[in-house]
C-alpha cells in the first residue's frame, strides 16, 4: 500500500479486537507500507513536532517519530503489548540488554530504510538512537495491552490485506 490512509485503516481493522496479537502481525502491518506520503504528516525542522500520532485508541498506537542527529532514548522497557517500528529514513542503532539483567548488553543493531524490528519485555529493553547527524524518521506501532505471541504464527489477516 502507498498511502498511510490505508495503512492506518487496515491497522484499525486488523487489531480491532483487544486479545492476542503476535509481533510478526505488526510486522506484517508495516510492511504492509510502502509510501513515501509520511512526509506530509512530520515535519522536518527541529522546531517542528518530533511526533504525529496517526492512530490512538485503547489499545493500539501508530505513530511517525523524527530523531535529530544524535538523538538517543533512556533505557526503556515496552510494557503491555510490545510494538514494532520500520525505518522510513535513514539509520537507527538499537541496543538491546536482558529484560532480566539489564545491565547486560545482548546485541546491537542498525536498521537502515525499510527495515523493521519488533520488541516485547519479555525479549529485551532497549536504547534506540540515531547515531548520524542526519535526522532519521520511523514509523511505530505499538499495542498498549495485547499479548505479543509466537512470531510465527499464521496471520492470513494480514496477508489478505496486501
Ligand atoms: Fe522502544
Amino acid at each position: 500500500m502507498k498511502d498511510l490512509i490505508h495503512l492506518i485503516h487496515t491497522t484499525k481493522s486488523v487489531l480491532k479486537a483487544p486479545g492476542i496479537h503476535s509481533a510478526q502481525e505488526l510486522k506484517l502491518l508495516l510492511n504492509a507500507y510502502h509510501g513515501n506520503d509520511w512526509q506530509n504528516y512530520i515535519g522536518t525542522s527541529d522546531n517542528a513536532p518530533k511526533t504525529k500520532i496517526l492512530l490512538e485508541n485503547e489499545h493500539i498506537k501508530l505513530l511517525i517519530i523524527r530523531w535529530g542527529g544524535f538523538q538517543k532514548t533512556n533505557k526503556h522497557g515496552h510494557p503491555g503489548g510490545g510494538g514494532a517500528l520500520k525505518v522510513l529514513s535513514g539509520i537507527l542503532l538499537e541496543t538491546r540488554f536482558d529484560p532480566i539483567d539489564m545491565d547486560r548488553m545482548i546485541g546491537k543493531y542498525h536498521y537502515f530504510k525499510d527495515a523493521i524490528t519488533s520488541i516485547h519485555d519479555t525479549e529485551a529493553y532497549h536504547i534506540v538512537e540515531n547515531p548520524v547527524e542526519q535526522p532519521a524518521f520511523s514509523l511505530h506501532l505499538y499495542l498498549k495491552s495485547n499479548e505479543i505471541i509466537a512470531k510465527n504464527a499464521v496471520l492470513t489477516a494480514v496477508s489478505a490485506t496486501k
